[in-house]
């Protein structure tokens, strides 16, 4: 390439592609899926409604959003041979388990071998269904329970928290389920919805580039920082005084150390999906009677806005508000993945919809050329 190209480090501010999924603008602070703001979606549209409107560009009506839901509920009950495989796996982290089970779920699909546009669209409904039912499968075999079958009557973020804990949730925890996961569900060309893409466009099938999307998601930069957020709240301890919160988070930044769950390649304002998981941390923690948690996030968030003028982003208080519905840190990445794998899949099928290769270039920065060939024993 040529010499004087200037690379910006990690594609900052490079348009990839072109996309009529995802609407950001950093300045404003504004998230739509497809024109849709996400503060409407937030406080409106069920997951459901939100899966659809990311694959098909608009709101379903009654009977598509039916349709959709049935086919979710097809798809839920994972093979026998995947819960087989959960078992055996070594009770390590779950990102690694959903790595492993999403790729060996690519075996068992009725449409492994077909490729087609409508078969790639029938993949991505299931692995809608399956990705939820295998991190909540996961998720209760790590406490020692047994495998709960889903309910066909219940929807996702419902039968995602039934399969999770055995019991039939109530509406509060079934409405904050709904709004994390669509809150979640799709960012634009975020690093693991670009690797996805990427994947995709050698036409790889639709498995595989939703397995290489999980392993992008999993890093602490991107979606593994919520379960780092409540290491760090864990670590202060919820019973700390002001003066040690202050401490901790005056340390780590005096040591340039990054607190998880701020900052953002491309928002320069509040993260509009911090804004409602915060009144969803606050809202669960008064219900649960313990605000702690909660107040704990407040008070460093003042901190790190104060000292480093840098804001929340979606994983912040996702962690406080995860922590008080009882669900297990392992378990705060992969439901991000429960979650995006509707944004992952809208993207692969845009792709497909209109492939070319992606094949960047690099900066070329070695040894100049040509350099001189010198044998191995004179070396
Ligand atoms: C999200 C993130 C990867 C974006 O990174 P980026 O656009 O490459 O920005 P950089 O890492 O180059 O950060 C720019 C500056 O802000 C600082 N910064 C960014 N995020 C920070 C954080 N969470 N804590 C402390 N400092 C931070 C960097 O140290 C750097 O400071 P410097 O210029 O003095 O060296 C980054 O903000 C981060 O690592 N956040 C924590 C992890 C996280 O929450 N990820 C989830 C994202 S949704």
């Amino acid at each position: 390439m040529a010499a004087e190209a200037k690379v910006k480090g990690g594609l900052e501010d490079v348009v990839a592609t072109s996309s009529r999924i995802c609407f950001l603008d950093g300045d404003r602070g504004v998230l739509a899926y497809c024109g849709h703001d996400i503060h409407d979606l937030a406080r409106h549209a069920t997951f459901e409604e939100t899966c659809y409107l990311l694959w098909h560009g608009r709101l379903p009506n009654r009977a598509e959003l039916g349709d959709l839901q049935s086919q979710l509920a097809a798809a839920r009950p994972l093979p026998e041979a995947i819960i087989r495989l959960i078992n055996m796996l070594p009770p390590e982290d779950g990102m690694d388990a959903l790595r492993t089970l999403t790729s060996a779920l690519g075996h068992y699909d009725p449409d492994a071998h077909d490729n087609s546009p409508a078969a790639s669209y029938r993949k991505a409904v299931r692995l809608t269904g399956q990705i939820a039912s295998l991190v909540a499968t996961w998720g209760r075999m790590q406490q020692g329970g047994g495998p709960i079958a889903p309910d066909p009557v219940m929807g996702h973020a419902a039968n995602f928290l039934y399969m999770l804990s055995g019991s039939r949730p109530d509406a509060t925890s079934i409405r904050a389920m709904d709004i994390a996961l669509t809150l979640h569900a799709d960012h634009e060309l975020n690093a693991s919805t670009f690797a996805a893409r990427v994947a995709a466009a050698t036409l790889t099938d639709i498995h595989s580039a939703i397995v290489a999307g999980i392993c992008t998601l999993k890093g602490p930069l991107h979606g593994g920082a919520n379960a780092e957020v409540m290491k760090l709240l864990i670590e202060i301890g919820q019973d700390a005084p002001a003066d040690r919160i202050d401490a901790v988070i005056k340390g780590k930044l005096a040591r340039k150390e990054k607190i998880s769950g701020f900052g953002h390649r491309v928002y320069n304002t509040e993260d509009p999906r911090a804004t409602h998981l915060r009144q969803m941390s606050k809202a669960l923690g008064q219900k649960a009677g313990n605000t702690k948690w909660f107040e704990m996030s407040e008070r460093i968030e003042a901190l790190v806005k104060a000292e480093k003028k840098l804001y929340p982003n979606v994983d912040f208080y996702s962690a406080s508000t995860y922590y008080t519905m009882g669900i297990a840190i392992d378990l705060y990445t992969p439901i991000f993945a429960v979650s995006r794998i509707s944004g992952w899949t809208a993207h692969v099928l845009e792709q497909l919809a209109n492939n070319r290769l992606i094949r960047p270039r690099a900066d070329y920065t070695g040894p100049t050329y040509p350099q001189t060939w010198i044998p191995v024993e004179q070396r």
